[in-house]
C-alpha cells in the first residue's frame, strides 16, 4: 500500500504524543513530535544567550541549530548540534519560551521545511503531531484528526506528567494557568496558528481513555487504507 500520512493537532494536554506514538506502533509507522522541534529550537536559543522575547534575534538565528527528529515511536529522541536534547527540551523554561520562538515566521519557515522533508523519507508513512500539521505543513494527510479536551482534563493529565517526571510539588491551577496561557498564545499567533483544518475529525477526549482514543483513531486510518 501506498505511504499513509496522518496529521495530529490539537492544544496541550489533549494526549496528543501518546495517542500518535501508540497509533504508529501498532501500524508500523514513523511519529514525528513537532512540539519536540519548536522545543529543540527554543532550548539552543536560551542557551546560546538569544533573547526569545526579540522576534527579529530569534529571525537571525533560525537556521543555525541542527535539528535531527528520531522517528521510532517507541523511543523518539531528538538531537540538537549531536547532542541528545530530548530531557532538556522539557524543562519548565523551555516551555515558557516556546511559544514566542514559534511565533517567529523564519523559525516556522526552517520547521515546516524539515517536517515535510522527513513526513516524504518515511517508508510505510508517518503520524505527525503537532498544531498546524492539517492546516500548513501537511494539508493533502490522509487522515487529519483534532483533539480536544476539557481545560480540567488536560490541567489533570499535563499536571500528572510533571510528577511522573519526578516533580512532585505540582501546582494543578499554576499548570491550568500556564497550559491556558500557551494555548492562547498558539490560537492568537498571524503565523499558522493552532487551529482545527476544515476537514479534520474532531475527537472529544475529556470522558475516554487513551486506549479508546487509540482505538478510535486506528480505525479511522484503516479506512482510508
Ligand atoms: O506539543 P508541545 O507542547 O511539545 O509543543 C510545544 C510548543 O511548540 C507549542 O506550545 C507551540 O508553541 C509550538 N508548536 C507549534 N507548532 C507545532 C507544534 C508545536 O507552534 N506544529
Amino acid at each position: 500500500p501506498a505511504p499513509v500520512i496522518v496529521a495530529i493537532d490539537g492544544p496541550s494536554g489533549t494526549g496528543k504524543s501518546s495517542t500518535s506514538r501508540a497509533v504508529a506502533t501498532k501500524l508500523g509507522l514513523s511519529y514525528l513530535d513537532t512540539g519536540a522541534q519548536y522545543r529543540a529550537i527554543t532550548w539552543w536559543m536560551l542557551t546560546h544567550g538569544v533573547d526569545v522575547e526579540d522576534a527579529a534575534a530569534v529571525a537571525a538565528v533560525a537556521d543555525r541549530p541542527e535539528i535531527l527528529s528520531g522517528t521510532d515511536p517507541t523511543d523518539p529522541t531528538i538531537t540538537v548540534d549531536g547532542t541528545d536534547a530530548s530531557g532538556p527540551i522539557r524543562t519548565q523554561e523551555v516551555t515558557a519560551a516556546v511559544s514566542a520562538v514559534s511565533a517567529v515566521p523564519e523559525v516556522r519557515a526552517r520547521i515546516t521545511e524539515l517536517q515535510r522533508a522527513i513526513a516524504a523519507g518515511a517508508p510505510t508513512g508517518i503520524v505527525v503531531e503537532g498544531r498546524d500539521i492539517g492546516t500548513t505543513v501537511l494539508p493533502d494527510a490522509d487522515l487529519k484528526i483534532f483533539l480536544t479536551a476539557s481545560p480540567e482534563a488536560r490541567a489533570a493529565r499535563r499536571g500528572g506528567e510533571l510528577k511522573g517526571n519526578g516533580d512532585q510539588a505540582v501546582d494543578l491551577d499554576a499548570t491550568r494557568e500556564a497550559l491556558l496561557k500557551r494555548d492562547a498564545a498558539d490560537a492568537g499567533r498571524k503565523t499558522s496558528p493552532l487551529k482545527k483544518a476544515d476537514d479534520a475529525v474532531e475527537v472529544d477526549t475529556t470522558e475516554l481513555t487513551l486506549e479508546q482514543v487509540v482505538e478510535c483513531v486506528v480505525t479511522l486510518v484503516e479506512e482510508k487504507q
